[in-house]
C-alpha cells in the first residue's frame, strides 16, 4: 500500500504528538525552557507596593493588560511567586521618586498573575518598549527579565527580522504577540508566562 503525501504528513504529525506526550512512552517528563534573562537596568527600585493596577486615572497611553503564569520547568505552578514589575510611562519616563508604574504582583494558587497598565513609551537609552520583571519564588532562582512587544515600531512589523535592533534584547522569545481588545475603547493584551529554574 502506498501512502499519499497527506497521509504521510498526518502519520508524521501523529508520531510527533506521541513523542511530545512522552510519559506514555516512558520518556522523560515535560521540561519547559527557562525564561531567558534580560538585564535589570538602572531604574529598579526595591519596595514596590502590592498592586495589580499600575496606571492611575487620567494617565495617558494605550491601556495594556498583561497576564500569564509562573511555572517551574515541569509545568508546576509556583503559587505565591512575587513578580516585581516596572516600566516607563506612556511618554517614556520612569518615576524615580515614587512608585508610578511599579508594583509587586503575587501569583495565585494556580501560578497565574495579571496586571493592568499602559503600553510603555520609548526612551532615548533604549530601542524597544519593555516591561521589567524580577520574579522570585521560594527555592527558585530569581528571574530578571524584560517583556517586549511584537507591535513595537522598533521592530518595523517584523520581529523575526529586526529583534536584534535593541542590543539589550538577547532572545527573540521575549517579544510577545499583542492582541487588541475592544473594551469601550482599545486595550492591548499580552500573555507572558515565566519559567523559573531551580
Ligand atoms: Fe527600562
Amino acid at each position: 500500500m502506498s501512502l499519499t503525501r497527506r497521509e504521510l504528513v498526518e502519520a508524521g504529525l501523529t508520531l510527533g504528538a506521541a513523542v511530545v506526550a512522552g510519559p506514555a512512552l516512558g520518556a522523560s517528563p515535560t521540561s519547559l525552557p527557562l525564561t531567558p534573562e534580560s538585564g535589570l537596568g538602572p531604574y529598579y527600585k526595591r519596595g514596590a507596593p502590592p498592586a495589580t493596577t499600575l496606571v492611575a486615572q487620567g494617565e495617558s497611553g494605550l491601556p495594556l493588560v498583561v497576564s500569564g503564569k509562573v511555572l517551574d520547568p515541569a509545568g508546576k505552578p509556583l503559587s505565591g511567586a512575587v513578580l516585581e514589575v516596572w516600566h516607563a510611562d506612556g511618554r517614556g519616563i520612569y518615576d524615580l521618586v515614587g512608585y508610578r508604574y511599579r508594583a509587586s504582583v503575587v501569583a495565585g494558587s494556580d501560578g497565574s498573575y495579571r496586571f493592568l497598565t499602559v503600553m510603555p513609551g520609548h526612551y532615548p537609552e533604549r530601542v524597544a518598549q519593555h516591561i521589567h520583571y524580577r520574579v522570585s519564588a521560594p527555592g527558585r532562582k530569581v528571574l530578571v527579565t524584560q517583556l517586549y512587544f511584537a507591535t513595537d515600531p522598533a521592530f518595523a512589523g517584523d520581529p523575526d527580522q529586526n529583534w536584534r535592533k535593541d542590543p539589550i534584547l538577547e532572545d527573540r522569545r521575549l517579544i510577545r504577540p499583542v492582541t487588541l481588545e475592544d473594551r469601550g475603547g482599545p486595550r492591548a493584551a499580552v500573555v507572558f508566562d515565566t519559567v523559573l529554574g531551580p
